[in-house]
């Protein structure tokens, strides 16, 4: 069972796990909120190893229910409340979800599972749980937890759940902490797809502080492979950082963005980069994540498989391509949302 498959990443490994292994019934559990939608998925809905399910992760006899009905073996679990500007909106939503959600998912298993040997629970989560860094190093495997929004705070709470429950119940369970993603299917209210779609709509691109805070970004469907390796290769009980290797300053990216969408749409040099607006922070602000993938990379043997040009060249013209969906997930409450959210900024 997939979680939050039906979301930006969810997607991309459910598409990978259905594709790639015949052999196994892949269930994708999604709540579908308003970052769930199944058109990511249109391509697989039929294939005879694919169910979805709706369902929220807060109900743990509909949980129950669901492992008696499909007898679930191993759990790769996503779903979540994902956005940092959203938490420090409304920090209960990602209580619930992130922290009791993931610990309802962990009592199902464990109540389910009276052998817990041969099954895995694998929690998906954040190099946020590390909080900042300042101009050098490396988050590792053993940097501590040091959350600073209420996003990696609840992300932080679930991954000691999970250590705990393997601890105290013997649950085979592994976690990965991975940096940035960025790809098609990302819903337009992170940095990347919201300034594609702002660039396609000759919109303001808000870019908060001094726009020299560091992220590091890794195409989404590196990760899933990523995902696919631990899942079949890793240690139960350990953890494993994720990264692309690939640092840049928000500022930077934006500017790189610019041209690339210049080029792409037959705009003029130097068109979209007008479109940069300075706004108030992020409180709280995180100035650099950067991961150290030296273990996933030298136990497991992965590595990303395509350059940031590349990537980044792909995501836009998915975008560019996919217009329809970019509309209906933009429709509704989107854009009530967004002017709350930059009313103060
Ligand atoms: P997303 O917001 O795109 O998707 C989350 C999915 O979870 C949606 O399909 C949503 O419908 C589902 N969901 C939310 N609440 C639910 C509930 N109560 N019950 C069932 N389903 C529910 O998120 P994403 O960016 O794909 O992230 C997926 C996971 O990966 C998250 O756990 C996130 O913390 C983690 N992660 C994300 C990134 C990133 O850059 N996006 C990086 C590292 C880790
Ligand atoms: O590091 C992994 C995390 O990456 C994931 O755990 C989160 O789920 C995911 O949302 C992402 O979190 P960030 O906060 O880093 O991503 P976001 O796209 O929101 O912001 C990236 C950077 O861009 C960050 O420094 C804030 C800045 N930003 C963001 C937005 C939405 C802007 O300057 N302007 C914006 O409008």
């Amino acid at each position: 069972m997939i979680t939050g498959g039906a979301g930006f990443i969810g997607s991309h490994v459910v598409r990978l796990f259905v594709r790639k292994y015949p052999q196994y019934t892949i269930i994708n559990l999604d709540a579908l909120t308003y970052a769930g939608n199944l058109e990511n998925l249109k391509d697989i809905e039929s294939a005879p190893n694919y169910r979805f399910v709706k369902a929220d992760i807060l109900n743990q006899a509909g949980l129950e229910k669901i492992f008696d009905e499909y007898g679930i073996t191993d759990i790769i679990h996503l779903a979540a409340e994902s956005h940092v500007d959203r938490s420090i909106v409304s920090p209960l939503d990602f209580v619930y979800t992130n922290i009791i959600g993931t610990v309802n998912l962990l009592n199902t298993a464990r109540h389910k599972w009276a052998e817990p040997a041969g099954h895995l629970f694998y929690h998906v989560s954040t190099d946020e749980v590390f909080g900042s860094l300042g101009e050098k190093g490396f988050f590792s495997e053993t940097s501590p937890y040091a959350p600073n929004s209420p996003y990696s705070a609840s992300k932080a709470s679930s991954d000691h759940f999970v250590r705990a429950y393997h601890e105290t119940y013997h649950l085979d369970t592994i976690v990965s902490n991975c940096s940035n993603n960025y790809g098609p299917n990302h819903f337009p209210e992170k940095l990347i797809p919201l300034f594609i779609n702002n660039i396609i709509q000759r919109k303001p691109l808000p870019v908060y502080g001094d726009g020299k805070f560091t992220r590091d970004w890794l195409y989404v469907k590196d990760h899933a492979r990523a995902i696919d390796l631990v899942f079949h290769n890793g240690k139960p009980g350990e953890t494993y950082n994720i990264g692309g290797f690939n640092e840049w300053k928000n500022i930077d990216l934006v500017k790189l963005l610019c041209t690339l969408m210049d080029v792409k749409l037959g705009r003029a040099a130097g068109d979209s980069e007008q479109l940069i607006t300075y706004v108030k922070d992020r409180p709280g602000h995180d100035r650099r994540y950067a991961i150290d993938a030296t273990k996933i990379s030298s136990e497991l043997g992965w590595k990303p498989s395509v350059t940031f040009e590349q990537g980044l060249s792909e995501t836009i013209d998915w975008y560019l391509n996919n217009t329809e969906w970019l509309n209906h997930v933009t429709s509704g409450s989107y854009q009530t949302y967004y002017e709350s959210m930059y009313a103060n900024r």
